[in-house]
């Protein structure tokens, strides 16, 4: 990623993580935006509630948040875009590559209580939009493992 901008350090983030179940988003954000970034996840909060209360806290403080849930659906992502958009954020994109097989397979070698029904995975896997610029994001980046436990991001669209 290129070095930021006066602007771009002053102003707020709000990032989203967009990718099936055991895509690696909450790894990614352990690796790349845990000091940076405040997290909204909702297996962590429980609640729908919750979930927003602590965004609009997010957006009412100026503070950059990512929402790390699956956002899988052009819907799901547009409340939180125009949320954002409204609040002065600059709105981030990152796209985990989805291979519903390779998901599955690392979602069965979870620990059960972290792992999720087979069931909902396909679910929302059937349900997944990808992303495009034109949804309002400032920045939409495209993640793939590196396996070597780490990650490699590519611009949106020079994707391998
Ligand atoms: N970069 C990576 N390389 C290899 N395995 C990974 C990587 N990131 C995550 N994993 C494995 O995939 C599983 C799902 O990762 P996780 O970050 O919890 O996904 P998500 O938050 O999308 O559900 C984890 O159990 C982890 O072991
Ligand atoms: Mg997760």
């Amino acid at each position: 990623m290129g070095s930021l901008s006066e602007t771009d350090v002053r102003t707020p983030s709000a990032v989203m993580l967009i990718g099936i179940p055991a895509s690696g988003k909450s790894t990614f954000y352990k690796q790349r935006l845990f000091d940076s970034h405040l997290r909204i996840n909702p297996d962590q909060l429980r609640s729908h509630h919750r979930e927003h209360a602590l965004l609009e806290a997010c957006l009412a403080t100026q503070v950059s948040f990512v929402v790390d849930n699956t956002n899988a659906t052009r819907i799901v992502r547009s409340r939180i875009v125009d949320l954002a958009r409204s609040a002065g954020f600059r709105v981030i994109g990152y796209y985990f590559r989805s291979k519903l097989t390779e998901a599955l397979q690392r979602n069965h070698l979870r620990d059960r209580h972290a792992r999720m029904p087979v069931k909902g995975v396909l679910g929302i896997s059937g349900q997944l939009e990808r992303p495009s610029p034109a949804e309002g994001f400032d920045e939409l980046w495209y993640v793939r493992m590196d396996g070597q436990g780490g990650f490699v991001v590519d611009q949106w669209g020079k994707n391998p």
